[in-house]
């Protein structure tokens, strides 16, 4: 008998074709829709695997209704969806997509903060929209990136990408971490900082951790409060690390001088959140990986992970370190 695996969104034809000939493979067959959350209730009651986007919530009751799941494959790095715990005391395997994403993020993360910086967005609105009288001295002006001091929060794969673009740039690095990498200070010319000290000397602060108990609004009004008037803070990690009400007072309040936001503590965002209408944010929905060859190396992963984990095999990216069954 094949195993029995459910994929919650549409897949790419060769990819399916590739489930197929292995599994005994269902999938929602939408692509802009998530799957509603009574069905993946109802489909993975049987499933041997589950294939798994960003958008849904494998917490403890929807794996109550499993009978046979050996593993959940995430189709994203970050895997703050997933009750890892509750997969763990089930024996069930959880796995991510991480590397695969780091540059395209990076490059992410950089054209959003030189977007933010510039003014990009607003500039683009002023012209289409007919208000380019003449050119004038301070019109339109921005924060300089070039040999400014940019902190990262969260020294992963994403944040170690994000150093080489900013050398480029003659940027300062400085960065704070759970735990400090000395060896990475010496090879990429950065300085660990405590995130106070960082958040007050920096230009640009980039979060960049995963969204845990511990980094949950990591960033609040505190926080933002030590921040420069003329910083700009950038999130393209999770939406919960930034507390978004003390975000849009800071940015009001001009306590800090911009924020380029690729996450949301809810997504998809409402167009009515206040922080979309302010003309000092840019706003992205979630696409920090979305480049072509990206998102098909994301579904690559995730599938081989995913037959790995239905095969008895040991998934090549496994989070919870079970005995494979
Ligand atoms: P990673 O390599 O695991 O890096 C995360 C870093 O954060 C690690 O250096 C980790 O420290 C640090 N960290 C964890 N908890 C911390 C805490 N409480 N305080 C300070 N530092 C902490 O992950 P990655 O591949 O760079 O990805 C990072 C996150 O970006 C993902 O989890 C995901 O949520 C997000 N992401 C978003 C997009 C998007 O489309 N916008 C795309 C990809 C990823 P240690 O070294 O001590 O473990
Ligand atoms: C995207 O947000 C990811 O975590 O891969």
């Amino acid at each position: 008998m094949k195993p029995r695996v459910y994929i919650t969104r549409k897949l790419p034809e060769a990819i399916v074709k590739k489930i197929s000939s292995i599994c005994d493979m269902r999938m929602w067959n939408e692509a802009e829709t998530p799957v509603p959350r009574e069905v993946l209730e109802k489909e993975i009651q049987e499933a041997d695997g589950l294939l798994c986007l960003l958008t849904e919530a494998i917490d403890d009751s929807i794996m109550n209704k499993a009978k046979h799941l050996k593993i959940i494959a995430n189709m994203a790095v970050g895997y703050n969806n997933i009750d890892l715990d509750s997969a763990t005391k089930r024996g069930i395997m959880v796995t991510n997509t991480p590397g695969v994403l780091t540059e395209t993020t990076a490059d992410l993360t950089f054209a959003l903060l030189m977007a933010t910086a510039r003014r990009l967005v607003e500039s683009s609105d002023y012209l289409r929209n007919g208000e380019w009288q003449t050119w004038s001295p301070m019109q339109l002006t921005g924060q300089d990136i070039y040999g400014a001091t940019l902190g990262i929060v969260g020294l992963g794969r994403i944040g170690e990408a994000l150093v080489k673009r900013a050398k480029g740039f003659d940027m300062n690095v400085l960065y704070y971490n759970r735990s400090r990498k000395p060896e990475k200070e010496k090879d990429l010319g950065i300085e660990f900082s405590s995130l106070e000290s960082l958040l007050a000397s920096s230009d640009f602060v980039c979060v960049m951790t995963p969204y845990t108990k511990e980094t949950h609004h990591l960033i609040g009004a505190e926080q933002l409060g030590l921040m420069k008037e003329s910083a700009v803070l950038i999130n393209t990690a999770r939406g919960g690390i930034v507390d978004e009400e003390a975000l849009y007072r800071a940015l009001i309040d001009k306590q800090i001088w911009g924020a380029g936001l690729d996450v949301f503590e809810q997504e998809p965002v409402c167009v009515d959140h206040p922080l979309i209408k302010l003309p000092n944010v840019v706003t992205l929905p979630h696409i920090g990986s979305a480049s072509i060859a990206t998102r098909t190396k994301m579904a690559e992963l995730a599938v081989m992970n995913l037959l790995q984990g239905v095969t008895n095999s040991t998934p090549e990216n496994l989070l919870n370190k079970l005995e494979v069954k």
